[in-house]
Parts: C-alpha cells; structure tokens; sequence
C-alpha cells in the first residue's frame, strides 16, 4: 500500500506527537509472527509486543479461528440480567490459573477501566461491611493505572497532574518511587536488595497522617511497566501486603503488563509470592487482538459483598458496577483461545527462557554506550535508561525513531527504551532488537 492511498486528516493519535507524525508515519498494515508490514512495504520487528500486549506473537490461528467461530455462533448479548457461555468459561480458566482465593472475575474492556473497576470494588466492599468511612486510596509516584479519571488519580504521572490535576479524585495520596539510580542503576535478572525500607514513609507518615482506618485501598503495579519497567526491591511487596493486613486496608495489583507471563509466571503474583486482594489485567488476555480487561477479586470481597445483601430483595444488585461490553462473547471467546494456547505451548516458561537471554544481551551489549545511565531486566523485559537531556523525553523518542528506521520497534518511556518482545520471540530477534538499540546508542553519542 503507497503512502497515498490513505487520508491522514481525521485520526487523532493518541499518546502521539500528532504535529510530526505525518512527516514521518509509521503506519502497519499488516503482521504475523513477530513482525509487521508497513505501508511502505517493510518488515518490523515487533519488539514491544504491540505495547505488551501481543505476548504469542501476532496472527495465531487458533485465536483468529476461535473469534470467527463466535461471530458466527453468538455474536453478542446484552451483560446485564444475563451472560453468555463464553463470559463463564474464560472467567473459569482465568481464575484457575490465578493465584489464593482471586476466584471471582469482573471483565470490563481495558486497563483503565480495569484501574477503575478494582478502586469502585474497594469502595462498595468497604461500605458494605460497614465501614464507609474507608474513602482514602494510596498510590505511588510514577504509577501508571490507565487514563481515566480513577486510575490517573491513584497513578503518579506529572503529565496528568498538569493537565487534569485540578479534577482528580481529592483523597488520594502517593507512596514514594522504587528506584535507586545511585546504589541500583544496573538491575540484572534480580530485585535489588536496598539498605534502607522504601516502605517506612507509608507506616510512619502517609497512614499516620490519613489514619489507616479511612484507608480503602492501596494499588501498586508489581514492577512499574510504563515507567519504564522499575523492579521493586526485594521483600517490597511483601511488606506491602502485610502493612495492608495490619490496617484492613485492600491490596490491589495491577497487572495489566506483568499479567498472562511477562516474568514467567501466570501473575506477578506469583512471581514474588505475594496475593493481592483485587488484581486487574488486560493486554495479553486476549493477546491484544481483542480489547477485553478485568479484575479479579478475592473470594473474601465477593462473599462480603453477597451477605451485605443478604436482606436486601432478591432482584437488588450487589454491586452498581459494569459496561455495555462486560464479558463480551467474542473477547472472552478469545480469552479462552489465548489462555488455551499459552498452555499448549508453555509460553510463560518460554517468556522466563528468553528474558534470561535477553537480559544477558542487554547489559553485555548496551552497559557503558553513550547516555546509558542504567539497565534493568527481569523476565522477558529490559529497560535501558539514558542520561536526561535539555528537552526531557528527546533522547529516548530519537532513539525509537531510528531504530525504527532500522527495523525494529522500542518503546520509548521518559528517558527510558523499553524491550518487550512477545513470547514466541527467538535468540536471533534478541540479538536483533538489542543490537539494533546499541548501533542506534552508539551513533547517537
Ligand atoms: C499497569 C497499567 N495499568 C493500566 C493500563 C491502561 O490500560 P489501557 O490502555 O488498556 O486502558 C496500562 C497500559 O499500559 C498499564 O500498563
């Protein structure tokens, strides 16, 4: 397809720099595998997992066949007062496969509705034991949990604050970030071990200063992805969880990134041994190929909130929550083809295989280029960070480009370059990605 044939006005890109993007498109008409096609007619290399989202690769058969099937059979069907054959079975399949009692599932359609579901969840369970007063949600600086208004209050971004600051949500506060770039610049396939205890601010200020009975819930991404991948040190989550058990206050983890096998596990949960109250997902659910997200809930919030009602009349609904598109018949029917493909070809092991390797190319090939100021890898992600220049975000969006000239897509996040390839990807697309990053780094100095 020629640059022409396609009419550039009237889409507004989002997260995009929408003035420059015509004088330089990037513009896929079509992938399979681990590449696209532009549509100038060059292959790609889908080093981001379509921004973590395609983890089996692009194209699969059995998830296009298994949608095509259910357009076929039950196209859609209305969520409310009823449910589909499909919605129960991906919510089976994805609760047996997560870890605890997180055994009920409540779909919605992305991340941040994700985001926004589990906060909704933390007030209405709260107040249906009782105590209302629990208003308070904790977050953390950096954090990233979608963009509507819910998620960006409890995420920690600067970008949002000044744009839409003077409408988040008002009790809301942040727990500090987790990265030493002094002590832990360079992060190799381990959390790093700090000296001091990241978490002493939340017990002795933040909780002190709201009370930790007003507290609802606190969420935290288990490694912070859209950062720019930043791994929490050793015994962090663990801490967390149990400072959260001490007060009654909820823990929320959300994986959309790190869910569905990023560290070779099923859940970042299990990966460090920790099981969060509520826990959010999207992206590699369905591969990416059909938008669908979710939060799974504790069994205990569940309960609670059925015997909250247990007076209430029968046609009352427990909980005020849900969309048009909950547990729509053809996402879940691709959930179940995804979570069955993970399966039958061992794909998170794979992603824990291959992030080893990646790893390992990263910091001996990218370690000491120009700017690298730090690297951090765990399972099949590695983030390379760079030194900030005058204009914040330059050198990293530079960088994006031209590897992109070159072949190969990155992420750009801050001053960061972040790999994340799908899990089907190979030593040789490894060794692509990461030398592609490195002659880029090196002509950039
Ligand atoms: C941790 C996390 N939460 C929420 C979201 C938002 O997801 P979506 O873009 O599907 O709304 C993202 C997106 O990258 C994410 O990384």
């Amino acid at each position: 397809m020629a640059y022409p044939d396609f009419n550039m006005e009237h889409q507004w890109l989002p997260f995009t720099p929408n003035r420059s993007f015509a004088q330089n498109p990037r513009v896929f008409v079509a992938a399979d595998g681990m590449h696209f096609t532009t549509h100038d007619g060059r292959q790609v290399l889908d080093g981001i997992a379509s921004l973590w989202c395609v983890v089996a690769g692009h194209n699969r058969r059995p998830i296009n066949e298994a949608i095509k099937r259910q357009l076929d059979t039950l196209d859609y069907a209305t969520a409310f007062q009823a449910s589909n054959d499909q919605a129960f079975k991906a919510a089976e399949m994805i609760a047996a496969m997560a870890p605890g009692d997180l055994n009920k599932v409540l779909f919605c359609n992305s991340g941040s509705e994700a985001a926004d579901t589990s906060l909704k969840v933390a007030l209405a369970y709260h107040r249906a034991r009782g105590e209302g007063h629990r208003h308070v949600f904790i977050g953390r600086e950096k954090g990233y949990h979608g963009v509507n208004f819910g998620g960006m209050s409890v995420g920690g971004l600067p970008a949002n604050r000044k744009a839409y600051g003077a409408q988040l949500l008002p009790r809301v506060d942040h727990m500090r970030f987790i990265h030493d770039p002094i002590g832990h610049a360079f992060i190799h396939g381990r959390e790093p071990v700090w000296d001091e205890d990241p978490l002493l601010e939340l017990e002795q200020r933040i909780l002190p200063l709201h009370d930790p009975s007003n507290v609802a819930a606190i969420i935290v991404e288990p490694v912070a992805g859209s950062a720019g991948w930043y791994i929490p040190p050793q015994g962090y989550l663990k801490r967390l969880r149990e400072i959260c058990d001490r007060h009654g206050i909820l823990l929320i983890f959300d994986e959309v990134i790190t869910g569905f096998g990023r560290l070779g596990t099923p859940f970042a949960a299990d990966y460090f041994g920790v099981v969060p109250d509520m826990l959010n997902f999207a992206k590699g659910v369905t591969n990416g190929v059909i938008p669908m997200g979710g939060v799974l809930c504790s069994q205990r919030i569940y309960d609670a909130m059925m015997q909250a009602h247990g007076s209430s009349p029968e046609h009352a609904i427990e909980l005020f929550h849900g969309y048009t598109y909950s547990g729509h018949p053809v996402a879940c029917a691709a959930a179940i083809a995804c979570l069955s493909l993970y399966q039958q070809e061992a794909l998170f092991e794979r992603a824990g295989q291959m992030g080893r390797l990646l790893g390992d190319a990263v910091h001996s090939q990218i370690k000491g280029l120009p700017h690298v100021v730090g690297i951090r890898t765990l399972g099949l992600a590695a983030a390379v960070e760079l030194a900030p220049a005058a204009l914040p975000g330059k050198r990293a969006f530079d960088v994006f480009m031209s590897c992109f000239a070159k072949g190969v897509l990155v992420r750009p996040a801050g001053e960061n370059l972040v790999l994340c390839p799908p899990y089907i990807v190979e030593p040789a697309h490894i060794e692509q990605m990461v030398s592609v990053l490195a002659q880029v780094l090196r002509e950039y100095a």
